[in-house]
């Protein structure tokens, strides 16, 4: 039996390329030295493809030069590099990888908190620069007192809030409705939630319907005392009036593992000492990725060997089965 074609966008991890080479007549784009040339003669060909967001957008432009494409895997929980929408309406069904990195990222989140408020990294600089020796590192600000707001209660949301709740600190979240079967207590506007906290922690997915949303106003909420945790996506906060927002003291700090323009971070944002950046590691871990990976190609596998995607996205949920 002929093995279905399948296009790898960019470079993945060496187990799951493994894995698709041995499943399917695998084309690699990055290696392709006629981009173009590649896709007008193979592009009919194809019928699966795997990406991941070192690719960029997969767009509609693409789409249209892969007229028989069923199937997208995107290696990401996050599928904002995918348009899922002009995917769906060529019936293209589009995959993500949920829950095998909600624990992880969530570990990353509570790790990322404590090391902007009591100022770990810097205090690790401080005694490696021989410091110490001079004199005590200088007093860090706290969790203890702190009250936090999670914008986006998903399921890393929840996963961060159930370890938030081991910290004993008062936990509210933002989302579109109030969920019924949570306790936390629920802010219809995201300028309330960030008025009644003072550590905001971004979760929501990224894309167009969560731009910029954290902005100026949000930022003067959360006030002077207010520390900014973005694990999400850089796109939902105003880079721009963040930068302004820590310069000018109208919030005391932020941790980022997230950028507007990845993997480049702004000059301003690594000029100030006193911030936490993370170069996009909330799911870097070597167990998680190989589950990501796995899942990956377990619906890859699942749609051509059984005629079922195990994880399609909200947008194409109903043509993850084949009849
Ligand atoms: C990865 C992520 O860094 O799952 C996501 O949405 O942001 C991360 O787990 C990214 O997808 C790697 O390509």
């Amino acid at each position: 039996m002929t093995k279905p074609a399948l296009l790898i966008t960019a470079p993945m991890m060496d187990g799951v390329l493994r894995a698709l080479d041995a499943e399917f007549s695998v084309h690699r784009l990055w290696e392709q030295a006629d981009r173009e040339e590649f896709l007008a003669r193979t592009g009919p060909d194809i019928r699966g493809l795997a990406t991941n967001t070192l690719f960029g957008r997969l767009d509609e432009a693409l789409l249209a030069q892969l007229p028989n494409l069923e199937i997208i895997a995107n290696f990401g929980v996050g599928y904002d590099n995918v348009d899922a929408e002009a995917a769906a309406a060529r019936r293209v069904v589009v995959t993500n990888t949920p829950h095998v990195l909600d624990e992880e990222v969530a570990d990353l989140t509570i790790g990322l908190v404590l090391a902007t408020l009591r100022q770990i990294p810097q205090a690790d600089h401080y005694l490696r620069a021989g410091r110490w020796e001079r004199g005590p590192f200088p007093l860090s600000g706290t969790l203890r007192g702190r009250r936090v707001g999670i914008l986006g209660l998903g399921n890393i949301g929840k996963a961060v809030a159930r370890r938030l709740e081991g910290f004993g600190v008062p936990i509210a979240y933002h989302g579109r409705s109030p969920q019924p079967d949570v306790a936390y207590p629920w802010h219809p506007t995201l300028i309330g939630l960030a008025s009644w906290c003072d550590v905001l922690i971004i979760v929501v997915p990224g894309g167009a319907a969560t731009r910029h949303l954290v902005d100026a106003p949000v930022l003067e909420a959360l006030g002077r005392e207010g520390v900014l945790i973005n694990i999400a996506r850089g796109s939902v906060v105003d880079e721009a009036a963040l930068i302004a927002a820590l310069r000018e003291g109208v919030i005391q700090s932020a941790g980022l593992d997230v950028y507007e323009e990845e993997p480049h971070v702004p000059a301003d944002l690594i000029a100030m000492p006193n911030l936490v950046l993370l170069p996009h590691v909330g799911s870097g871990s070597l167990h998680t990725r190989e589950a990501m990976g796995r899942l990956v190609v377990d619906n890859l596998i699942g749609w051509f060997r059984d005629g079922a995607a195990l994880t399609p996205v909200r947008e194409t949920a109903h043509l993850g089965h084949k009849c």
